[in-house]
């Protein structure tokens, strides 16, 4: 197997920055080196050094562009891909009139295996290498994409969307029984096979009946090393609706708790209005909510606190296609914005952990994916940080690396995407 030398700026962090702060986890080497071999990184290091002791190794000077582990995208629905950008509307309207209808067009398994590999294209394209998406309620919808990131080497997480009660539209309703039966069957052939992790995932509260929730907590008790996924707390108007559907609940993260979907592996997208309670659980449980910025401005539902961070695990994520992005840039650049509104800007190296380790952590597949550092796979991006004569201009007289890279952050999109790795390969 080849052994390769990836030449350019380097950066890699040893910790997480909000909890240690930036500037005592970041490592950055102007001109620096990545080793890889047999799929994995090697070593981490300065470029003359290892280049002196990798003589046998093939080079790839990519000069003065950053090379990076490769994206991670927390929170996603592959199924939504084609209503990305539409109009108008806030959650419950949104999802009934543009995305429900969208899912029932993935009844047709060849829908759903293009649609499948045109969102993996397009992640990559966007220098993302893992996504954890949601898929629709049809068993296939699964298969679909686990087949997709396999074909492409990348590691997945994914899931069979259950909803089984009448808030959800006829043609994409289950049962509690079909949906423990078939995610349960899915798990057996995708949970740990290749770079596959199964994700059981009830797709909130008031798409399913408590009965449902049961089964889906029973279902996680039975496969603990499983990933859990929903949504908590995105809009007023949905917990509103949470505290009519389940009125002897606490708060709506009770609707999950008392039904055995509260756990340390559990990941609750949006998370923006959490009372005391659920950031008090969430952290004792070690459970990860998820940033979705551009939806979370997008469809208009409000602004995520930022300092849960450094507290609980927090990924980042697009939410495409309530996200307006498929761009993990754009969504930093979104979480700055929104960090900005909330008096907490976030620092370049805090974005970039978000990014790549945060949303890693919070997959539970922290040192596999998202991190520059010895022993993990070797997903990287490559960002040209001059990509555009907007970006280049203003990067011209930049003297730190985060002067160099924020603007591109802010600025940059699928054209400053310059290479992307997956296990070790070069994508293209
Ligand atoms: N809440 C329940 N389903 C969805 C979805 O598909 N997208 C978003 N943004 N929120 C949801
Ligand atoms: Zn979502």
């Amino acid at each position: 197997m080849t052994t390769h030398l990836l030449l350019g700026q380097t950066l890699s962090f040893t910790g997480d920055p909000f909890a240690e702060g930036w500037e005592a986890v970041t490592r950055h080497e102007r001109r620096g080196a990545v080793l890889v071999e047999g799929g994995r990184i090697a070593v981490v290091g300065a470029a003359e050094d290892l280049r002196a002791r990798h003589r046998e190794a093939e080079v790839t000077d990519y000069g003065d562009a950053l090379i990076s582990a490769g994206f991670v995208d927390a929170h996603m629905h592959y199924p939504q891909t084609g209503i990305i950008a539409s109009w108008g509307k806030r959650l419950i309207d949104w999802l009934n009139t543009y995305t429900f209808p969208e899912e029932m067009r993935l009844a047709d398994p060849a829908c759903a295996a293009e649609i499948a590999g045109r969102t993996l294209d397009l992640a990559l394209a966007h220098g993302t290498t893992t996504v954890a998406s949601f898929c629709t309620i049809h068993a296939h919808s699964a298969d679909s994409l686990f087949e997709a990131a396999g074909a492409r080497g990348m590691a997945v997480v994914a899931g069979r969307t259950c909803m089984d009660r009448d808030t959800a539209p006829e043609g994409l309703r289950d049962t509690a029984q079909a949906a423990y039966d078939e995610s349960k069957a899915l798990i057996a052939r995708w949970h740990g096979t290749g770079r596959a992790t199964y994700a059981i995932t009830p797709r909130f509260s008031p798409t399913s009946t408590p009965e449902q929730l049961d089964a889906l907590g029973a279902l996680w008790a039975e496969h603990p090393d499983c990933l859990m996924q929903t949504h908590l707390s995105e809009q007023l108007d949905e917990i509103a609706w949470v505290r009519s559907l389940y009125p002897g609940a606490r708060d709506y993260l009770d609707t999950y708790e008392s039904h055995g979907l509260l756990g340390p592996r559990g990941l609750y997208g949006h998370a923006i209005y959490l009372e005391p309670r659920e950031i008090d659980r969430l952290t004792e449980v070690g459970a990860a909510v998820v940033h979705c910025p551009t939806s979370n401005t997008f469809i208009g539902s409000g602004l995520f606190d930022i300092r849960l961070a450094g507290r609980m695990r927090v990924g980042l994520a697009t939410d495409t296609g309530g996200g307006s992005s498929f761009s993990m840039l754009r969504t930093m650049a979104a979480a700055y914005e929104i960090g900005q509104l909330r008096g907490r800007p976030l620092h370049p190296a805090e974005l970039m952990w978000l990014a790549t380790e945060g949303s890693a952590a919070a997959l539970h597949m922290a040192g596999e994916i998202g991190r520059l550092g010895a022993g993990a796979a070797a997903d990287l991006v490559v960002l040209d940080l001059a990509s555009t004569p907007a970006i280049a201009q203003r990067t011209d007289r930049a003297e730190s690396v985060w002067d160099q890279l924020f603007p591109t952050i802010m600025m940059g999109d699928d054209r400053a995407v310059r290479d992307v790795w997956i296990a070790g390969r070069r994508h293209g």
